[in-house]
């Protein structure tokens, strides 16, 4: 089935979310405004609120995670849901349980929604294909494909810093676009958002074939790249991705792509500074840079909570109408 009817059902809200190439303007921009809402949530002292009271929420992590199963447990919890973290390397997936099997025995204790990271780009849209109607699943990252909850707390991050006039924005993603799945999430929610310009840097072995076609302008220089832009995304290296000898060395990489700042002088004045996270300190970016007053790197975390509370509430109040 096509990821759009997947993941919108027929008035328009949220089924699954898998990819934000899956979504339109007017969701994204819920999605925003509904985390918005929540980020006042977890700023109180009471951070609870009971939209999913009695909801039962699966975390199913076949890839490590430190940000992204942490923030999804926390919205959760915040959401006053009951929460299952399954341990896949104790689960019976070590003994050659398929996803399917694992999908379904999981499916029979009644549960509400999973949230899934998996190795494999396309696991969460076959678990959305194969789902019982009721149940939402929630992309947390698969295989070089896509990271959704991270490319919209990051817009949700500009948003938050720049206004909402994203036309008048600059933005460089910086890094191993080619085995990034956030790389390719971001590009997409920015292009949603009619940003002004995207611009990906890159050597030119960490760069799509594909690239020009997501809609972004292709830069092989890191201080023309980042001319004048507001905002710097720096992307890790994905060793764990990559296939033969794709760079000399970490150093020489750091010496030439590596986010400095000496380098961020180039940059806009006001130049914001974002990660993902996890950061390599010294091969993508300096400590100076990481640590310094441009970067929101641990604001971006702390929105993940509120945007990914937004997901999960908004693909539940769809599935509290749909009749089991
Ligand atoms: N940004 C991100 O996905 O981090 P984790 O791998 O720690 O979840």
């Amino acid at each position: 089935m096509n990821v759009k009817n997947l993941q919108i059902d027929n008035n328009g809200r949220l089924r699954h979310l898998l990819c934000i190439s899956g979504l339109n303007h007017q969701l994204l921009t819920d999605i925003l405004d509904t985390a918005e809402s929540f980020a006042g949530v977890t700023e109180q002292t009471v951070k609870k609120v009971p939209l999913l009271r009695g909801k039962t929420i699966v975390n199913m992590f076949f890839e490590a995670s430190t940000r992204t199963r942490t923030t999804f447990e926390l919205a959760a919890k915040r959401l006053s849901a009951d929460v299952l973290n399954i341990n896949i390397t104790q689960s019976s997936t070590s003994k050659g349980e398929t996803l399917l099997d694992t999908l379904r025995n999981l499916e029979a204790m009644h549960v509400d929604m999973f949230i899934v990271r998996h190795a494999d780009s396309g696991a969460a849209h076959f678990m959305a294909a194969n789902v019982a109607p009721h149940i939402s699943i929630i992309n947390a990252g698969d295989g070089r494909h896509s990271h959704p909850t991270q490319a919209l707390l990051d817009m949700f991050t500009i948003r938050r810093i720049k206004g909402p006039d994203f036309g008048r924005l600059r933005v460089a993603i910086v890094g191993d676009i080619q085995h990034s799945r956030v790389a390719r999430s971001q590009i997409h929610a920015l292009n949603l958002l009619n940003t002004g310009e995207v611009r990906i840097v890159a050597p030119k072995t960490l760069i799509p074939a594909y690239a020009e076609t997501l809609g972004a302008h292709v830069y092989h220089d890191l201080c023309t790249g980042i001319q004048d832009v507001d905002v710097i995304i720096m992307l890790r290296l994905q060793r764990e991705r990559m296939q033969g000898a794709l760079l000399p060395s970490e150093h020489e990489y750091y010496e030439l792509y590596g986010l400095t700042e000496e380098k961020l002088a180039y940059a806009s004045d006001d130049v914001t500074v974002m990660h993902p996270g996890p950061i390599n300190r010294g091969v993508e970016m300096d400590s100076e840079v990481a640590d310094g007053p441009r970067s929101v790197i641990l604001e971006q975390v702390t929105h993940g909570i509120a945007v990914r509370m937004a997901v999960m509430s908004m693909a539940m109040r769809q599935r509290q109408e749909v009749p089991e």
